[in-house]
């Protein structure tokens, strides 16, 4: 693939690294940049051929098969427009717009252009995210009850982050979408986000968009997604996620004391994203780019392009999470559940809450078996007709 990639920023390094990486046949052959020198310099460090200071140039470089775009938010729409207009496959990173609208838009334009829109969510590609997601729907841990995912750093590196206009939010805008969508993803895609139930406020830093927020997603089949994030966290980037099912749980650990645990006294430099200190004890990452989703994603947007399918994740996943935010604003500001307000829904219709009635025999459903410290086994039950519970000892 030749890539032009928009954005010399700091994940458009990770990104560049990601994709040069390890005898990758893959390049980018056009960089843009608003300032010729930013452009030169990612240029030299990354054996770029072509730089752009302007955008449709840089978009319709007649070599380019794929554009990768790793701008600030308020920028993905228009950059977006202008990939579908040249007939460009697009990949977007995270959020995808700075609202539901915003997003739906960014689809239909790649839809009716004809391009693949592939949204950049790095941690839907992570390796132990991957393997949870297919042990998950193998049937390891049964129906998937709770699907929490926590992202918690001590807040972003750039100045657009912190205007909500130009970011279209705060933390949850700008975590919220992670956690929300590997919630969704353990949940099953094809499940419709029903209503979100959220709270977020400003609790630290002097800026108009929440530093902190927690939420609930209720989905059709009676599962709940929950995302906690936060730009208040001290102590380096938190990244957890817990699944529970009625048949096992499942705790990821992605960051943060994954057994790599260093001690220096502050003589080194970069640790890992958002490391607050280089000194006392310390969590390195091994492979940053591959701990974190990259190379998984980007081999599977590209396989995508080639086999001219779709990859894990689309711009319509963008947009539901983008919807399920805007419902998460809502709620925040409402008090209540919000519903989610989604156009040309293409999962299951058909889907009610789960029954939870284990049939025990003819007369009884299961409550629940323990063998108790005697070595007893209890068995408690609930009569079919009458609703008594009672118990039995084995
Ligand atoms: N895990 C992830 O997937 C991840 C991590 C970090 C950031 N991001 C996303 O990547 C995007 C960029 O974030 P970043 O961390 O690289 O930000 P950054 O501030 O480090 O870099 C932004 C880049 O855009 C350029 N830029 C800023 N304003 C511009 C303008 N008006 N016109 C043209 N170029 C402009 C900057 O010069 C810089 O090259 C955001 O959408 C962010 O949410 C994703």
């Amino acid at each position: 693939m030749n890539i032009t990639l928009l954005g010399t920023g700091f994940i458009g390094r990770f990104y560049a690294e990601s994709l040069h990486a390890q005898r990758r046949k893959d390049r980018i052959q056009m960089i843009y940049a608003r300032s010729a020198e930013s452009a030169t310099r990612f240029a030299a460090d990354f054996q770029i051929p072509h730089t752009s200071t302007d955008m449709e140039e840089a978009i319709s470089h007649p070599s380019t098969d794929a554009v990768v775009i790793a701008l600030p938010n308020h920028l993905h729409l228009p950059a977006v427009l202008a990939c579908a207009k040249a007939g460009k496959h697009v990949l977007c990173t995270k959020p995808l717009g700075r609202s539901g609208a915003e997003a739906k838009q960014m689809l239909e334009a790649v839809e009716k252009a004809g391009v693949m829109g592939g949204y950049l969510e790095d941690l839907c590609y992570t390796p132990k995210f991957l393997k949870s997601l297919s042990s998950i729907q193998g049937g390891s841990i049964g129906r998937v009850l709770w699907a929490k995912s926590r992202e918690t750093h001590p807040g972003p590196h750039s100045s657009w982050f912190w205007d909500k206009e130009q970011a279209g939010g705060g933390a949850l805008m700008d975590l919220g979408c992670h956690c929300i969508e590997i919630a969704r993803s353990f949940i099953g895609k094809d499940i419709l986000p029903v209503e979100v139930m959220c709270w977020a406020d400003t609790q630290v830093h002097p800026i108009e968009a929440e530093d902190h927020a927690i939420g609930l997603v209720k989905y059709a089949n009676g599962a709940i997604g929950q995302f906690e994030v936060s730009w208040a966290f001290r102590g380096g980037m938190d990244l957890r996620d817990e699944v529970m099912g009625t048949e096992g749980t499942i705790w990821l650990n992605s960051f943060l004391r994954t057994g790599f645990e260093m001690f220096s006294t502050g003589k080194g430099g970069y640790v890992a994203e958002k490391a607050e200190s280089n000194s006392g004890w310390l969590f390195p990452v091994g492979d940053e780019v591959h701990d974190l989703g990259y190379s998984n994603m980007f081999s599977d947007m590209f396989d995508a392009i080639e086999g001219n399918k779709q990859p894990l994740e689309t711009f319509y996943d963008g947009y539901i999470v983008n919807a399920i935010i805007d419902a998460a604003y809502a709620s925040s500001r409402s008090g209540v559940w919000e519903k989610v307000q989604i156009e040309g829904w293409r999962g299951q219709t058909d889907v009610q809450p789960t029954s939870h009635l284990t049939s025990y025999d003819d007369d009884n459903f299961l409550i629940k078996e323990e063998i108790l410290p005697g070595g007893e086994k209890k068995i408690i039950l609930k009569d079919k007709k009458t609703g008594r519970i009672s118990q039995r000892t084995e």
